[in-house]
């Protein structure tokens, strides 16, 4: 078995990130947050790797750089200056429309993704996956279910783009519910 994606796209993707989101922590911990973005981009090639028939590259970009637009000061036209226009189109869908209501984000950024190709939809399963951790000490239990629903509706949203993620979400949504009480 052959990968279909390189090895120095992901570097030159690492290190803008690395950049990027310098000094920003994973929520909660003294971690840097570029293990976030090892994760994700981890759970995406774990997928590749069953899951034939992809743009990998494609997938392995929006993996390292999805939160660059929501999260620091990277712009849509510098992301797809360095990396094209299917990686920042891919991006910005992944990125919450913050001037909608908090409530109305989720449901915004799953339309937007549905619009772009399966590459985006595995990289939302793939940031969810990740994110489905022992939830931050400040969090209170509404805050806990909430996520849990979050996570159901991007999964029943997305899963078609992804048996494999797909599955691997649905066990974590599983034992998410030991963090309700
Ligand atoms: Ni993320």
């Amino acid at each position: 078995m052959s990968n279909n994606w390189s090895q120095d796209v992901y570097i030159k993707a690492y290190k803008f990130a690395a950049i990027a989101h310098l000094g920003q922590k994973v929520t909660g911990t003294e971690i840097p947050y570029i293990q976030h973005l090892s994760f994700v981009s981890m759970e995406i090639i774990a997928a590749l790797n069953v899951e034939q028939e992809r743009d990998e590259n494609l997938a392995v970009q929006c993996a390292i750089l999805h939160d660059v637009i929501e999260d620091t000061s990277v712009t849509f036209d510098q992301v797809k200056t360095e990396f094209g226009l299917p990686v920042a189109d891919g991006v910005l869908a992944l990125t919450k429309d913050e001037s909608l209501a908090k409530n109305l984000q989720i449901s915004d950024s799953l339309r937007r993704i549905k619009e772009q190709p399966a590459e985006i939809w595995m990289v939302k399963l793939a940031d969810r996956i990740s994110n489905l951790q022992p939830p931050p000490q400040h969090w209170t239990q509404a805050k806990i279910t909430r996520y849990r629903e979050d996570a159901i509706e991007i999964y029943e949203t997305l899963k078609e783009a992804s048996p494999f993620l797909a599955e691997r979400l649905a066990s974590k949504i599983e034992n998410y519910k030991g963090f309700i009480k």
